[in-house]
């Protein structure tokens, strides 16, 4: 069975890794689809996103990483799949979650939304918290892989120019 695993990305941390690996030891096929949305603002372009997944994904052999804009549900349909997986860290992620699940189960009755619970180690850790730490200068080593670490620090170095 195979799995989409949707989401911004923007930067992709150890969190998402952590869900991915897993998901991975699970389903025979894991699709980590990018959300391309040309009206939210991120700080790295989709491209930028697919390349540092490729790069920090590409031990793995059943994992794909892909972009999708439009409705997840649609993208799900094209990619012959019905299942999308999820991470939930904290109760604060729930509300968000289960608007989401409801609103694409009532779009696509027959996909289905699967939750993985987040690590503890992991449980505190987002995109926009990793973005903050870099931008003021902190320690980002431990919640983003190297590759990611870096072109973090040369956008934000970049954009000081
Ligand atoms: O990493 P994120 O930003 O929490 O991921 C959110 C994502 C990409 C899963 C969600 O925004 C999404 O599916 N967007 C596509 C548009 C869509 O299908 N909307 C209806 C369901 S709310």
């Amino acid at each position: 069975m195979q799995v989409i695993y949707p989401g911004s990305f923007d930067p992709v941390t150890n969190g998402h890794l952590d869900i991915i690996d897993r998901c991975a030891k699970k389903f025979d096929k894991v699709i980590v689809a990018i959300l391309n949305n040309s009206s939210k603002k991120y700080m790295f372009t989709v491209d930028e996103r697919i390349a540092l997944l490729e790069k920090v994904l590409e031990k793995y052999d059943n994992v794909e990483v892909d972009s999708f804009s439009g409705l997840l549900v649609e993208y799900t349909r094209q990619k012959n799949c019905s299942l999308i997986v999820r991470g939930l860290r904290a109760v604060s992620d729930y509300e968000y979650e289960m608007q989401m699940a409801h609103v694409n189960n009532k779009l696509a009755g027959d996909i289905e939304t699967i939750f993985m619970v987040s690590r503890e180690k992991y449980s505190f850790l987002s995109s926009s918290i990793v973005k903050e730490v870099a931008m003021f200068g902190g320690d980002i080593s431990c919640f983003v892989p190297k590759t990611v670490e870096v072109a973090l620090k040369e956008k934000i170095n970049g954009g000081l120019k």
